[in-house]
């Protein structure tokens, strides 16, 4: 675990749902599950590949239906990442992917934003909202999605760019990240998990991204991460969920130290907790055994997270 603060700046909230609080929602929502118990919905959570993630994480979303669900997983996720020393939180949400299930935006806003907002007194976790469209679905829909954002006055922090990568390329959502950023938002981009280099390219440069979610497929193009170098743009590193979606083979295998050693800003980070093995302070304890972690490197990791926080600069300073 990090020994001073750090922010965990990549996690998809919808991410955070668990087995057990699958179970739980199900039941009080009175729905059924296609799964015959506890142990056969764990059986499931060995992945290929993005896709065959993505494919139950979306299933899962099923059982939440109302604010109080919302409420009730941000709620639970917060506990765990402050227990593991997170002390400021910049959580994704998957709006289009509630809607199209026919649960109203206002009702997810409600219950995200009601547990973000006891989150300081409550956990001492400073914390803020990222809408992220999925790239998969039409451009059309994520347009959609920002102007029924915008319209609900979403006090968002930003958006951001998720779901499956190759074969949709950050091009097509450059009219949306332009909306987003002229309406003030702060904009970031999932891009280099499995996708290209070119596509962080893209992200950067069409999308005016601030900081690369994933990125470590950069690695790849020497100019890119010169680039990256150059001009301090933070990288959302997940290495547990790079190990379990095989973008690497394991943990040991895992770029991090040659990440950080081309001075690129890297942060570490759990982006699905419930799914890939653990949260952010799992990430680090397997680092220390897997790569040997130092204290001097998780140091720096801790601080780029806190840097590359959209934190206020009070805030900033407090944690730093
Ligand atoms: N949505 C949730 N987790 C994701 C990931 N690792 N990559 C892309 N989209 C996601
Ligand atoms: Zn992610």
């Amino acid at each position: 675990m990090a020994t001073t603060p750090f922010a965990e700046l990549h996690m998809h909230i919808e991410g955070a749902l668990g087995p057990e609080l699958i179970f739980a929602l199900a039941e009080r929502n009175r729905m059924h599950l296609p799964y015959s118990g506890l142990a056969d919905l764990e059986s499931r959570y060995e992945f290929t590949d993005l896709q065959s993630f993505l494919d139950l994480y979306y299933a899962n979303m099923a059982v939440l239906r109302t604010a109080e669900d919302f409420a009730d997983l941000t709620r639970d996720y917060l506990r765990r990442a402050a227990a593991a020393g997170v002390r400021h939180a910049e959580i994704f949400f998957d709006p289009q992917a509630h809607v199209t299930r026919g649960v109203p935006l206002q009702e997810v806003l409600d219950g995200i934003l009601d547990a973000l907002g006891a989150s300081e007194r409550e956990f001492g976790v400073s914390s803020g909202l990222l809408a992220a469209f999925l790239r998969d679905q039409p451009v059309h829909d994520a347009e959609e999605m920002l102007g029924e954002l915008l319209r609900l006055r979403a006090p968002l922090l930003g958006v951001g760019l998720d779901s499956a990568e190759v074969g949709y390329p950050p091009t097509l959502f450059e009219d949306v990240f332009a909306r987003a950023r002229s309406e003030g938002l702060h904009v970031v981009a999932h891009a280099g998990e499995e996708g290209p280099p070119e596509y962080i390219w893209q992200a950067l440069d069409l999308l005016g991204a601030e900081r690369i979610d994933h990125g470590v497929r950069c690695l790849e193009d020497p100019a890119l991460v010169a680039r990256l170098v150059d001009e301090e743009i933070p990288l959302t590193v997940c290495p547990l969920s790079n190990v379990r979606l095989r973008v690497v083979d394991s943990i040991s295998d895992h770029p991090l130290r040659t990440m950080l050693q081309a001075g690129l800003r890297v942060t570490v980070n759990s982006d699905d907790p419930a799914y890939f093995g653990g949260d952010v302070g799992d990430n680090f304890a397997q680092l220390r055994s897997g790569i040997g972690l130092t204290d001097a490197e998780v140091e720096v990791l801790a601080r780029n997270s806190i840097e590359a926080s959209f934190a206020s600069e009070a805030r900033k300073a407090e944690l730093l």
